[in-house]
């Protein structure tokens, strides 16, 4: 056959087995069988001297231009081959495995279930009250009239004329109280929602503990000693209370609570905790209570401000902004 002719079918040859193959191990087989130090093209570059001198020169450039076509299809080959075969996954057990991250509870959530169970041992029970409420149990029945300031559109979430997001954990000492006779002793966390320009200290959402003991025979001293025994408690033995006279509707006498806080740096600063004061009679009254023989204090304190005061918190919103890189500290 002519030495040409001899090159052309090598090359046909070729292409075709190439195209056929169906894997990596094949193609290297075909790439020993053609390109290889012995394969079929090195054996065709080599009949070169064989070839007549008047014929060598082009038989030359043919046996090049075959080597770098077969070449050519060799790397296309494999690319395709490549991409057709998923890449075979190495499994090394000993590496450490992808950690999912665990959530865990709000640390208001959290902070609530501790003051709970502080109460929880000083013998007061947990009730809950509905977010939305009616003008009867946020205002009404706490003695607060149709005319009173803090009844104000602007001051509060209305949803109807009579009906409303609470603006404190106040209307529970009303449903608890509705529900049952005395004695009570029952404290009731949750979120209240006023209108307030928010700032580093307020929200427009927050969260209340309401406190409530309601006996024969209840003073303002109870009141003074459960509040101090649990700021004790959940702040450290370090902690002093003082009371303020102070007005609500509710209460009489009405006291504001504030806390001596020890700071790291062991500098102090009284913070204010919340509002209490003895049950207003008319309160009694409005749940059919006897008012002559049942006396009780009741006290509203702020949560998040606790928590911020507690973690060193430096803004409320932190608390409601779900960042869970700041989250996750708790
Ligand atoms: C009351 O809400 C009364 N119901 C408390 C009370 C209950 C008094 C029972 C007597 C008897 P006051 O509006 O002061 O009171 O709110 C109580 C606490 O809620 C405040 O001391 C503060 O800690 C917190 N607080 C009030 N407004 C905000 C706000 N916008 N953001 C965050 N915390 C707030």
């Amino acid at each position: 056959m002519d030495p040409a002719d001899q090159l052309k079918q090598l090359q046909e040859q070729a292409t075709e087995e190439l195209a056929a193959l169906a894997d990596a191990e094949a193609l290297e087989q075909w790439r020993v069988r053609y390109l290889g130090m012995k394969g079929a093209v090195k054996a065709a570059l080599g009949r070169l001297k064989e070839i007549p001198a008047d014929r060598r020169r082009e038989y030359g450039r043919s046996a090049n231009e075959l080597k770098g076509a077969l070449s050519a299809a060799h790397r296309q080959r494999k690319a395709e081959l490549a991409a057709a075969t998923p890449a075979r996954q190495v499994l090394d057990m000993t590496l450490p495995g992808t950690r999912p991250r665990i959530g865990h509870r709000h640390i208001l959530t959290q902070t609530i279930e501790e003051i709970t169970e502080i109460f929880a041992r000083m013998g007061f029970s947990v009730a809950y009250g509905p977010e939305v409420e009616d003008e009867r149990h946020n205002f009404e029945a706490l003695n607060i009239p149709p005319a009173h300031p803090a009844r104000d559109p602007l001051d509060n979430f209305y949803i109807t004329p009579s009906v409303m997001l609470r603006s404190q954990t106040s209307t529970v000492q009303i449903r608890v109280m509705e529900s049952q006779p005395p004695p009570i002793r029952v404290v009731s966390p949750g979120r209240v929602y006023r209108p307030d320009t928010v700032d580093a200290t307020h929200s427009f959402m927050f969260h209340q503990l309401e406190g409530l003991y309601v006996d024969e025979g209840v003073s303002m001293a109870d009141l003074k000693s459960d509040i101090d025994q649990f700021c004790k408690a959940y702040f450290g033995t370090e902690v002093a209370t003082r009371f303020r006279p102070s007005f609500f509707p509710f209460t009489e006498p009405s006291a504001e609570v504030d806390m001596l806080f020890h700071y790291p740096d062991g500098s102090t600063a009284w913070i204010e905790l919340g509002g209490c004061g003895m049950v207003d009679p008319n309160v009694l009254a409005a749940v059919g209570y006897d008012s002559e023989k049942y006396t009780g204090w009741a006290f509203g304190l702020g949560i998040d401000r606790m928590v911020m005061r507690k973690y060193n918190i430096p803004d409320i919103r932190l608390l409601f902004e779900n960042d869970v890189r700041f989250l996750h500290q708790f």
